[in-house]
């Protein structure tokens, strides 16, 4: 079944969407770097390719259905943020923000009975509670060892294992 016109749009949106993730992840890796927490950084550099990843999901289900991708310009990030908390905690909440635009993509293929929608859809639905845990995670800890310098590098100096383990 052909991808109808409105799914197709929805979809390519979702890939701009996508790619500004990985947009905001990759400022956030940058600004890290610049604020000498090197392991936050990779953190985010993993999470920035993950999101590329998510957007050429969206990209081959576009062609594999006969629709055509539609590239369209990216939202530039913050340049800063004013603590690691405060970018993860913009995380956490940029990722409740991508959860409800995947849950109304569901929404539209469950209403067009577009099955194969709904089976990409649904890889989404369990990776965005994935990442929501994982993220809100990281909030909990950095709150947690706020105040004490020690345990900040501690954390970031494991959170740089992520991707090279
Ligand atoms: Fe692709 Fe983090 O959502």
């Amino acid at each position: 079944m052909a991808l109808s016109t409105s799914m197709e749009k929805a979809m390519n949106d979702q890939i701009n969407a996508e790619f500004e993730s990985a947009y905001l992840y990759l400022g956030m890796a940058a600004w890290l770097e610049s604020a000498n927490f090197p392991g936050f950084a990779q953190w985010m550099r993993a999470q920035a390719q993950e999101e590329t990843e998510h957007a050429m999901k969206f990209f081959e289900h576009i062609v594999e259905r006969g629709g055509t991708p539609t590239l369209t310009a990216i939202k530039a990030p913050p340049k800063s943020w004013q603590s690691p908390l405060a970018a993860f905690q913009a995380s956490y909440k940029h990722e409740q923000y991508i959860s409800g635009r995947i849950n109304k993509l569901m929404d539209m293929a469950v209403k067009a009975k577009d099955y194969a929608s709904q089976s990409l859809l649904q890889w989404f639905i369990d990776e965005q509670v994935e990442e929501e845990a994982s993220v809100d995670e990281i909030v909990q800890k950095l709150k947690m060892v706020k105040g004490s310098a020690g345990s900040l590098l501690m954390f970031d100096h494991k959170l740089g294992k992520r991707g090279k383990e």
